[in-house]
């Protein structure tokens, strides 16, 4: 779907230093019927539309009988907009810096001391142990074994995307999934629950008993923010890191940069490899848009995150390069589309960076560190995202 063309920068010409490029292309395919945006101008104009309606292809819209109470990606318009205001609280720069800094650094710390016991281990299992124990404790999910509890999310999420074609495989991978999310809810969600209703905390689940969530709705929130917090954060930490381990000059700006110069280099990484390629917007009416014209009803927009992230217009030259400095040239979002833009923006994109930014520093500080195996790239359909796993890293043994 990206436009695939060389770059017309007169230094790095042909300098694409994009490693997830090559396997979107081949797997990126919108249906005909979808109307797919090119340029940064066109993805900011839909996504900010509030007359356009997120739609996730394959889900139907999500039917509750009190639509208040459905998880906050399917929501829209003012109910969404008041549930954005309510849990904005959890995602601030002062909840960030009092609260889950120090979940950050102390995980971070546990896991690569573990690393190093073992002289190393697996970059994507390490990350993602990060990414469930940062995003639970956002959510309220801290009444059950952390380990556990990333098994259990991974095997959970796993299940609900199997797809299959015949009605009895569908059916046997939906009893499945149901057994998975069985077994989620009552290891970690309702003992997590039972706890907030003797006494409420300041996290998700706490909001969600307040606003009279069933057990159910607030099983379905916490999947939401497992696959939009914990699964994306787990593949940007990997891609980061890949991106470091193979090019010594942005190793050495980040060791040595201050905070600002670290983040500047975590968004441009995140800019050429966006994690979801695609997003979807539908028209319910007749609209008119002052870049794409007029649209009909029922007209299904394909955000493509990957084109609008390499629009010379929005990023000056060489939009395959890695350049920290862009954004600040620019005066733009260092991420550019990578979380999104308008009432869906992802509220956690602080988060990951923070969470991003502390795992990487200390891993490149450890004494020896070095990547043994690139990661294998493969290609998640339903979340139109790369995934990357066995990426091997070794350190000197403690
Ligand atoms: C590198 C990591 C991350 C990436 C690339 C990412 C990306 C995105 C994107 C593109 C969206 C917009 C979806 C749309 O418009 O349809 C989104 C939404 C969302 N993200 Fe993130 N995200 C990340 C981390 C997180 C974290 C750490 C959390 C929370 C702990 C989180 C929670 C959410 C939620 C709840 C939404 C739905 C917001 C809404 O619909 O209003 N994300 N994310």
């Amino acid at each position: 779907m990206a436009p695939e063309g060389s770059s017309t920068c007169p230094l790095h010409a042909s300098r694409d230093d994009r490693k997830s490029a090559r396997l979107a292309a081949g797997r990126m395919a919108p249906e005909p019927r979808m109307r797919v945006t090119e340029t940064f101008a066109q993805a900011r104009e839909v996504l900010r539309n509030g007359a356009l309606k997120e739609v996730i292809p394959g889900i139907d819209r999500f039917k509750a009988e009190d639509p208040t109470k459905v998880p906050v990606i399917f929501l829209d318009g003012e109910i969404h907009r008041r549930r954005r205001a309510a849990i904005a609280r959890f995602f601030t720069p002062k909840a960030i810096a009092t609260r889950y800094r120090a979940v950050m650094e102390e995980c971070s710390n546990r896991l690569l001391h573990q690393m190093q016991a073992k002289g190393g281990g697996h970059l994507d299992r390490i990350s993602f142990q990060l990414a469930v124990t940062v995003a639970a404790t956002i959510v309220g999910l801290t009444n059950s074994d952390q380990a556990g509890l990333a098994s259990r999310i991974k095997v959970t999420l796993a299940s609900g995307l199997v797809q299959k074609s015949h009605w009895a495989a569908k059916l046997v991978a939906e009893l499945i999934r149901r057994c998975h999310a069985l077994n989620f809810f009552i290891r970690d969600v309702r003992p997590a629950i039972a706890a907030r209703r003797k006494q409420r905390q300041e996290d998700v689940i706490s909001h969600l008993l307040d606003e009279g969530y069933s057990d159910t709705a607030i099983l379905i929130e916490c999947m939401t923010y497992a696959a939009a917090g914990m699964m994306t954060t787990r593949e940007f930490i990997v891609m980061a890191a890949w991106h470091l381990f193979g090019n010594e000059a942005l190793l050495q700006r980040f060791l040595t940069g201050d905070e600002a110069d670290q983040f500047a280099i975590l968004e441009e990484i995140l800019r050429l490899e966006p994690i979801a390629s695609v997003l979807h917007r539908h028209a319910d009416e007749d609209i008119e848009l002052p870049e794409a014209g007029p649209i009909p009803a029922d007209t299904v927009f394909a955000i493509d995150i990957r084109a609008a992230n390499t629009d010379e217009e929005a990023t000056g030259p060489c939009p395959y390069a890695i350049d920290p400095d862009r954004a600040k040239q620019m005066k733009g979002i260092g991420s550019f589309m990578s979380f999104g833009d308008g009432a869906h923006r992802c509220p956690g994109a602080q988060v990951a960076l923070h969470e991003t930014r502390v795992f990487l520093d200390r891993l490149f500080r450890v004494p020896g560190i070095r990547l043994e195996r690139e990661p294998d790239m493969r290609w998640c359909e339903e979340l139109t995202s790369y995934e990357l796993r066995n990426a091997m890293i070794a350190c000197d043994r403690t």
